[in-house]
């Protein structure tokens, strides 16, 4: 079954044309990448998806509904989650609390502060943080539940916005370059926890490193200038005429 189905997605910055007609249909379960060169249109493409941006034109249809004019929220609530190309650490935040945040549409968070709380809220409250060390632990996080967000080097920051965004329950899991700034062995790491995650999430993956891409998904779709010019297996995107001429000078396809 679909999950994803856009159809026709146009968007124009004043006269440059980001995306031109893109159509992508997801099926629950998948893991597949979405790759292109930079300035492709690959991150326009996930804030369209999730509501940061309007399209110009197309439609997009998310579990069998149309959800071109829903806002950001109750996009994410339905369970359309991305994390961001660039990790945005919650600065006066632990760990803990920032993947807490991640389960806010679930555990009414926003009253955790107050001081006359029902036994039903710090009920929730409890039940966030055991859901938060949960997450922790399985993207290996557990150890650093204290630190702050902010001191954690690269790597670990790509794992917390995994973190958070797992905290949401995602149906539809947006990663833009969740490797990027890793080193090797991070990225191994992650890439078995996506494994696992892909489990029971359908995942779209924006994604520089060919051998990442190509190793974890079982079809690939090439964005180059907006236009979507191929999909298919990993084998046939990387012969494929058109990705290969998109990627000359940047000398990447090869893995
Ligand atoms: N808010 C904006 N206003 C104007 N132009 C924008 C805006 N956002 C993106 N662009 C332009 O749209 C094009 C596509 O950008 P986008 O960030 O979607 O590419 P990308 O495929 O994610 O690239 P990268 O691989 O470098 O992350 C680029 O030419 C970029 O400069
Ligand atoms: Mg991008």
């Amino acid at each position: 079954m679909a999950i994803l189905e856009a159809a026709g997605v146009s968007k124009s910055f004043g006269g440059l044309m980001v995306l031109r007609g893109v159509s992508l249909t997801l099926h629950e379960g998948e893991l597949r990448g979405l790759i292109g060169p930079n300035g492709a249109g690959k991150t326009t493409f996930f804030n369209i998806l999730t509501g940061v941006l309007s399209a110009d034109s197309g439609r997009i249809n998310f579990d069998g509904q149309d959800i071109g004019s829903y806002p950001i929220h109750q996009r994410a609530r339905r369970g359309l989650i991305r994390t961001f190309q660039i990790p945005q650490p919650f600065s006066g935040m632990t760990v803990l609390e920032s993947t807490m945040t991640g389960t806010h549409m679930y555990y009414r968070a926003e009253v955790w502060s107050s001081v006359l709380r029902t036994r039903k809220e710090r009920e929730e409250e409890e039940e966030a943080r055991a859901k938060a060390k949960e997450i922790l632990r399985f993207v290996g996080l557990a150890d650093r539940e204290n630190a702050l967000c902010a001191n954690l080097p690269v790597g670990e920051q790509r794992l917390l916005e995994l973190a958070r965004a797992l905290a949401a329950q995602p149906r539809l899991l947006l990663l833009d370059e969740p490797t990027a700034g890793l080193r090797a062995s991070e990225k191994e790491a992650l890439k078995e926890v996506l494994l696992e995650v892909n489990k029971k999430t359908t995942i779209l993956l924006v994604e520089h490193d060919m051998r990442v891409v190509m190793s974890l998904c079982s079809r690939i779709s090439v964005l180059s200038y907006g236009e979507l010019i191929a999909e298919g297996t990993p084998e046939e995107i990387q012969r494929d005429p058109k990705v290969i001429q998109a990627y000359l000078g940047e000398g990447a396809i090869a893995t």
